[in-house]
């Protein structure tokens, strides 16, 4: 950490630069940066040691030293023969200092990819000279551009495979070029190479005499990256809360933007609330002032309520808060980014839920044209519109990565499966406003004498869930009870007639009649849900939509060859001939529910019975009073009282 006493000219000397190679398999990324690190003689010497003992195992260069083997340090991408992660280099030149990312080339690791383009300055996009500009090489180079990196450093590698050739290295580079003319690059600077002898890498190539430019090394020591801007605003996101006593309370994370001062008026976003900055303290000290890319703890004068994830920035600043935007979506998982699902959204160091609706489109980073999807598969880069479940504060992306860059998780799982930029807030939810109404569900229960609810049967198709639905339902109505029955095919006659059975469409089916259970059940309903609901994930949402106490979820589980068996509409028999696809069970998967509120094994329960337990349930959960026919209006929540 820099001490409280060094200006902002002293300190913004010191950065090394950041850059990340790039390019596709085989085309000598990890060589090159061997290469770098051999020359720059700051790898260790049982490093080297035991990089002999290692060309020989798995080398793929003979008795030479293997350079790629200093880089790959997996034992197991070293047997693959490709890089899995990113590797992160130090190494210095009398120029300056290098933190360098290696990142794979192989297509499926675009997301190790944009782990190393979020933080770097340059990037060497490698291309072998047999193969000139490929299918990753647009990849990378597109993702790069997205990721903000300015400046690129083209290396035509192997040049020796193609005899030194001055017109095969311009036809790569005028290829390359078309391409990135496009993408807002400052620099595009090409080199001939060939980085397993070393020319054009840390010095000139006797070979290439028709070549006179610098070498890699030699340009990216005389690179002059534009300074920070040290007029940006100042804006922190908040770690961590730091209260060691009653009479400290800091608020630490790293500047992400412009400076702070002792004294300097702030505020937080979302909740607006101002202060003045009272102390920075860093560890050797309180420094009179930090800036962007340091790590602070800041007290205010005022006790604020003030949370990890909240950002303190200027009180002049004019940083937004918002909730839904437009953001590009690189995904990277197996399973497809589905539209109305919800996502983990981690922007600095907030994590709030995300649905994505709808993906405007795709990218075609072959020719950037813009095509139309509904979904985004791995690797897929596309435009898509978020809403968030709460506003953040945020800044478009091309002005600060740590405030306008994203990531998204699955919330079962805990995987990253996207990465993301945010372009611009949308304005439409900025127009509406959350409309109180004075007669609440407590009102409701009251005058019905039952608690609202939601009783979610699952399973699959012809498991029996509408006929233990409709007994519930007669048993409650015929008690004087008041509920209602969302059946999936009745549902799909009216509401979700536009949707399917892909698993997209499921997930919209399942969001609306979540959002339609919700409702009837704040107005007080007893209601009852007969969906095969297939998705955990759409079950959970559901859920989230209800106070809690008030979901029921109940498996009505009848295994597939006991439902196959029955097949009451015949449709198991249409699924099995090929007439119909997507089946559940069949063709398209059902994930059981873990901890439902209710088990009902329908192999040894009739449907009465399992009516019974449903019933008996809510009896002893006190959502519905004794069932003598008259509703008990004190039982089932406080006295009707209308504010
Ligand atoms: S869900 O999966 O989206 O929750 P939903 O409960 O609405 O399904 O609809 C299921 C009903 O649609 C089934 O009971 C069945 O009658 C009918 N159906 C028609 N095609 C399919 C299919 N491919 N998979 C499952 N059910 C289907």
């Amino acid at each position: 950490m820099v001490s409280g006493t060094a200006t902002p000219e002293a300190r913004s000397t010191a950065p090394a630069l950041r850059f990340i190679t790039c390019g596709s398999v085989d085309d000598g990324k990890s060589t090159l940066i061997g290469r770098l690190l051999y020359e720059s003689r700051l790898v260790y010497d049982d490093h080297l040691e035991s990089l002999g003992v290692d060309s020989q195992r798995f080398g793929t260069r003979g008795a030479e030293p293997d350079y790629a083997l200093l880089v790959d340090g997996l034992a197991a991408e070293r047997e693959q023969g490709i890089t899995i992660d990113v590797a992160y280099r130090y190494f210095a030149t009398s120029a300056r200092n290098y933190v360098v990312a290696d990142t794979p080339g192989h297509e499926q690791y675009t997301r190790n990819m944009v782990t190393g383009a979020s933080n770097a300055d340059v990037a060497v996009v490698l291309v072998d000279a047999r193969k000139g500009v490929l299918v990753q090489t647009r990849r990378h180079s597109f993702l790069v551009s997205l990721l903000g990196i300015r400046h690129v450093v083209l290396v035509v590698n192997k040049m020796d495979l193609v005899d030194f050739s001055e017109p095969a290295f311009q036809a790569i580079v005028r290829s390359y070029r078309q391409f990135a003319d496009t993408l807002g690059f400052r620099s595009v600077v090409a080199i001939p190479a060939c980085a397993v002898r070393g020319d054009n890498v840390t010095r000139a190539s006797d070979s290439m005499p028709w070549y006179h430019g610098p070498s890699m090394m030699e340009y990216l020591d005389a690179l002059q990256l534009a300074p920070s801007d040290e007029t940006a605003g100042f804006a922190m996101p908040v770690q961590w809360v730091n209260r060691p006593n009653a009479d400290f309370r800091g608020y630490a994370g790293r500047i992400v933007a412009g400076w702070v001062r002792k004294g300097d008026a702030v505020k937080v976003l979302p909740s607006g609330r101002e202060s003045i900055v009272d102390r920075i303290v860093v560890k050797d000290g309180d420094p009179e002032e930090a800036g962007a890319g340091e790590s602070v703890t800041l007290t205010l004068r005022d006790a604020l309520d003030v949370s990890r994830g909240d950002v303190l920035c200027r009180r002049d600043a004019t940083i937004e808060c918002a909730a839904q935007f437009e953001a590009t979506v690189v995904w990277m998982h197996d399973e497809p980014l589905l539209q109305g699902r919800e996502y983990l959204f981690r922007q600095a160091s907030r994590t709030v839920l995300a649905t994505v609706a709808p993906v405007k489109y795709r990218i075609n980073v072959n020719t950037l044209e813009q095509q139309p999807a509904e979904r985004l598969e791995l690797n897929d880069i596309g435009v898509v519109e978020l809403s968030l479940d709460q506003a953040v504060a945020f800044t478009p992306y091309a002005s600060n990565r740590d405030l306008g860059g994203f990531i998204l998780i699955d919330r079962l799982s805990g995987a990253t499966v996207g990465a993301g930029l945010l372009h611009f807030a949308l304005r439409r939810s900025q127009n509406i406003r959350w409309q109180a109404i004075d007669v609440d569900r407590h009102v409701r229960a009251a005058q019905k004498g039952q608690k609202g609810c939601v009783i979610w049967m699952t399973g699959l198709s012809g498991a029996g869930k509408s006929t233990i639905a409709n007994l519930v339902d007669r048993g409650l109505v015929a008690a004087g009870r008041h509920s209602y029955v969302l059946d999936g095919d009745n549902v799909r006659h009216g509401l979700n007639k536009d949707l399917g059975f892909t698993a997209q469409d499921r997930v919209e089916n399942i969001r609306r009649v979540a959002e339609v259970a919700a409702l009837m059940a704040d107005a007080g309903l007893v209601t009852i849900v007969s969906f095969i609901s297939p998705f955990e994930a759409e079950r959970r949402m559901a859920r989230a939509l209800v106070p809690p106490g008030t979901f029921i979820e109940v498996h009505v589980d009848t295994p597939l060859r006991v439902a196959e068996a029955r097949d009451v509409k015949g449709l198991y028999a249409k699924a099995r001939r090929g007439a119909l696809t997507n089946f559940t069970g069949i063709d398209s998967p059902y994930e059981a529910p873990k901890a439902p509120e209710i088990h009902l094994d329908t192999t040894v329960l009739t449907a009465e019975g399992a009516a019974e337990r449903i019933i008996g349930y809510l009896l002893e959960a006190g959502i519905i009073g004794s069932l003598d026919g008259r509703p008990e209006p004190g039982k089932a929540g406080p006295p009707p009282t209308v504010p």
